[in-house]
């Protein structure tokens, strides 16, 4: 664990010196990812957006407050979940992040699934499948939301992976809960068959 811990802060020391791209002149702030490091479920969400860049924590605004209400109801405790994203820093205007933008960030990412090693990650919308598994990204949301309830079929290096709808995305339109809700109660069950 310790172990975990200090490799976790140098690359923490890492991005916060990264100059790679034009997002840096966003801070003070960069969103690192919060949650256990021991966690077995891992969210990845896209980048940080207002609120995310204001106090360094992923999705504390509007659709961070859904996710999170979505995690509690299927009782997925706090120890045993992470939250990241696909970019550490806000884009202008919350604009979609450019490939190069992914492409630079997502080593940061890699890296830190390579330390927290989660048997389940949860992609949030298309650009977690453009930044994790690109291959993938000519599929639809729809499409490998259902493809990944076989689970192992969506993975990112053997790890299954379960696709639903980045959380702005259902407040944007609404009738998704639905399908998110149905995604939700997968995840629930494969959490508990780890479980046992
Ligand atoms: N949207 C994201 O994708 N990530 C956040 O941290 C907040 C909003």
């Amino acid at each position: 664990m310790d172990d975990r811990l200090t490799r976790f802060e140098k690359l923490r020391q890492i991005v916060a010196q990264c100059r790679a791209c034009s997002l840096h002149t966003s801070r003070p702030h960069f969103v690192f990812g919060e949650g256990s490091l021991q966690a077995r479920v891992m969210f990845i969400g896209e980048a940080p957006g207002k609120d995310e860049q204001r106090t360094g924590r992923p999705f504390v605004g509007r659709s961070g407050k859904l996710l999170r209400q979505m995690i509690a109801a299927i009782e997925i405790p706090e120890t045993d979940y992470f939250i990241a994203n696909i970019i550490k820093d806000r884009p202008p205007n919350n604009r979609p992040p450019e490939k190069e933008e992914i492409e630079t960030c997502v080593k940061f990412l890699k890296k830190q699934i390579e330390i927290i090693e989660p048997k389940i990650l949860v992609f949030l919308g298309k650009t977690a499948v453009k930044g994790l598994c690109p291959n993938l990204a000519h599929l639809s949301v729809e499409i490998l939301r259902q493809q990944s309830k076989n689970l192992g079929m969506v993975s990112y290096m053997d790890i299954p992976v379960v696709v639903t709808y980045h959380p702005s995305a259902l407040l944007r339109t609404p009738y998704r809960k639905v399908g998110a809700a149905e995604d939700f109660r997968f995840l629930e069950s494969a959490y508990r068959e780890m479980a046992k």
